[in-house]
């Protein structure tokens, strides 16, 4: 209970004090691309790129945290990624487990939170395994949350949303009538997090590629030509350095 309410006053305290001072965004998402660019351009394989991009993510997690970030969402796998050759599709999914295998015990010592958000059921088994047992050990832990976004597709959770809420219509428990922001919110998989605050996108694209089209609604967007495996702390402080001299309106006007 008093873990509970310290983690409590923790987030409300980071959320308010961000929101006061914008010194560093509280929610950062990551979409973790150019990792097969990267690879090519040193004629290796694609794999090449993707264990490349660990190295990146373990060196950005430890920046963040440094840095005082509340809340890093990394987009690892999405729910079109299915479409890729299945090699490669089976060597991604392998990569959460084989992070965790060598992470997990660090991240738990620095009090990281892993979450996941996507459909965990379309899974392999020992993906999902590994990710309940990061979940399940650092439950607990009261610092900067790790959100995984696998198998994560922005319309299906939509639809999956959709869908819900209308069964519930159906059942009587839901006032159709009654359906706001905050309804269609709770039923997605970031129903627990704050909308994010800052989106960093490596490796020259600029577009969402299907990601948190809900939640990026009023999120200060940040994009680089540097591909992911080259994503270092320099990066990370210029994207929060762009995020600072932004002006956050929610369409409002500035008094
Ligand atoms: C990101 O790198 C990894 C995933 C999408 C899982 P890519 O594999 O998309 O790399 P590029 O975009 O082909 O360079
Ligand atoms: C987005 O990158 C997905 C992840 C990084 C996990 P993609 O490489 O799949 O995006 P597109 O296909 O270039 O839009
Ligand atoms: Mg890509």
């Amino acid at each position: 209970m008093l873990r509970f309410l310290r983690r409590l006053f923790r987030n409300e305290g980071a959320t308010h004090a961000n929101k006061e001072t914008r010194s560093v965004p509280y929610h950062v998402a990551i979409i973790m691309d150019g990792n097969g660019r990267w690879a090519a351009k040193r004629k290796l394989p694609r794999t090449a790129g993707h264990q490349a991009g660990i190295v990146a993510l373990r060196r950005t997690i430890k920046h963040a945290n440094e840095m005082g970030i509340g809340i890093l969402t990394v987009y690892a796998f999405s729910t079109e990624n299915w479409r890729r050759p299945k090699p490669e599709v089976d060597f991604l999914l392998r990569l959460p487990n084989e992070f965790l295998k060598s992470d997990l015990n660090d991240l738990h010592k620095n009090n990281v939170k892993v979450t996941m958000i996507g459909f965990m059921e379309g899974l392999p088994a020992h993906t999902r395994n590994a990710v309940s047992e990061a979940v399940g050990v650092t439950a607990k832990n009261t610092g900067m949350v790790l959100n995984f976004a696998l198998n994560y597709g922005s319309r299906a959770e939509i639809i999956a949303a959709v869908r819900t809420l209308a069964q519930k219509a159906v059942d009587g428990q839901v006032n159709p009538a009654q359906i706001d922001e905050q309804t269609i919110a709770n039923h997605l998989f970031t129903a627990a997090l704050p909308d994010p605050d800052l989106l960093i996108r490596p490796s020259g694209e600029i577009r969402l590629s299907n990601f948190l089209l809900w939640q990026l609604a009023y999120t200060e967007l940040w994009f680089t030509d540097v591909n992911w495996p080259d994503f270092n702390r320099e990066h990370l402080e210029e994207a929060i350095s762009a995020y600072r001299n932004r002006d956050r309106r929610f369409g409002g006007i500035k008094l």
